[in-house]
């Protein structure tokens, strides 16, 4: 029997879930949270404490700090031992896998380090949670595609035009070679959103830029799908607690635009003169653009039909934004309206 064949008779078990309890409600899980300190990390951590789940949040040499989170703790996952005996020994339920170097630039940087992490680092978590039975939802990007004609589906062919790209790619072989009925890889666009540090959220940076008097220059053709910090969290939470969901999905808001046109729609919101803070430019004046995907628009099918949580139009998602922490006074200055401060997820938002 050839390999292929070998490998399409084994039956491989659905993944370990928790037993329903009284009226169908699923009893918690055990899910361990990577990059817990990072952007889409920690609100994982919160979406997954909402719905019931108990959590291990995992940051790299920053110790995670999310309210009513119980273990927290800084960890290297590129120590392969370290990282199998904590695994081993925790015997969670499911493991959402956050961390990454997650730019293009931070790549660039490091490319082994890129490799290790992107690319090493989900192979391994995919063996160990398809040895436990544990489910794995491991974070992908639109930038595993070339972005030539945007609009893409999850059966369409990555084509990465930089090593980040690459090294997520890879990765994605890698998660579902062990994990076709364990693991769900999910493919996402650039995230909004408020962060804990105040300055990971796309109108979080603009605000600062903006604050220090500069006009932002934002590309008026090239395509993203923005998706909102907290809704992403929570579709990566529902992938756990749905045994069935595996494979390869694409997960986004409802809206593609340009990069020019997310800024003018966020300054707008907020009230500010959107059009004389940020300048709109065209890919051709930047030389380095080429290896930036164009235009880099999800279909969210079949995900979007098979999910509880709903994908958000953009106006849902500028809803959840708030003024960046140290921009209230210039805020302030420039629109005359008063900045209130609430207490949201722990931070005074
Ligand atoms: N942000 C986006 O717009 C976007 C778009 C598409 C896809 N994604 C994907 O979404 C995921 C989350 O992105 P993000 O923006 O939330 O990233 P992020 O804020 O930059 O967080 C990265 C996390 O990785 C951790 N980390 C780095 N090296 C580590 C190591 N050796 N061991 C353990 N942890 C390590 C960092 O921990 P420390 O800082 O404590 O070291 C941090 O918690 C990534 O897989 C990314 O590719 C993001």
């Amino acid at each position: 029997m050839g390999e292929n064949a070998r490998k399409a008779s084994v039956r491989v078990p659905p993944p370990r879930l928790p037993a329903k309890g009284a009226a169908g409600r699923r009893t918690p899980m055990k899910i361990i949270v990577t990059g817990a300190s990072g952007f889409l990390g920690r609100e994982v951590c919160l979406a997954a404490l909402r719905r019931g789940h108990e959590v291990l949040a995992l940051g790299g040499v920053r110790a995670p700090i999310v309210p009513g989170v119980a273990q927290a703790r800084a960890f290297d996952l590129c120590a392969e031992a370290a990282l199998e005996s904590l695994v081993l020994e925790e015997f969670p339920h499911a493991v959402v896998h956050c961390a990454a170097l997650p730019t293009i630039e931070t790549c660039l940087a490091d490319p082994a380090r890129a490799r290790a992490l992107n690319t090493e680092v989900p192979k391994k978590l995919a063996q160990l949670c398809f040895h436990l039975g544990a489910k794995l939802v491991h974070l992908s990007t639109d930038t595993v595609f070339d972005g030539v004609h945007g609009g893409y589906q999850s059966t369409d062919q990555p084509k990465p035009l930089n090593l980040y790209g690459e090294t997520k790619a890879a990765a994605e072989v890698e998660v579902l070679r062990y994990g076709r009925e364990h693991a769900a890889v999910l493919r996402t666009s650039p995230i909004i959103g408020n962060s804990a540090t105040g300055d990971r959220g796309l109108h979080e940076r603009l605000f600062v830029a903006w604050r220090e008097g500069k006009a932002t220059p934002l590309f008026t053709d090239e395509i993203r799908q923005p998706v909102e910090v907290s809704n992403l969290a929570d579709v990566t939470v529902e992938l756990c607690e749905r045994g069935n969901l595996s494979g390869l999905y694409h997960w986004a808001g409802t809206e593609a635009m340009s990069r020019h046109e997310i800024g003018l729609r966020i300054a707008r919101h907020f009230g500010l003169a959107a059009e004389s803070l940020i300048r709109p430019i065209a890919r051709s004046e930047v030389p380095s653009a080429g290896a930036r995907p164009r235009d880099l628009s999800l279909r969210l099918h079949p995900l979007a039909g098979k999910l509880r949580t709903p994908a958000q139009s953009f106006e849902e998602q500028l809803a959840q934004l708030r003024i960046p922490r140290g921009c209230e006074a210039w805020y302030e200055q420039v629109t005359g309206r008063k900045v209130v401060r609430r207490l949201e997820k722990g931070l005074d938002f």
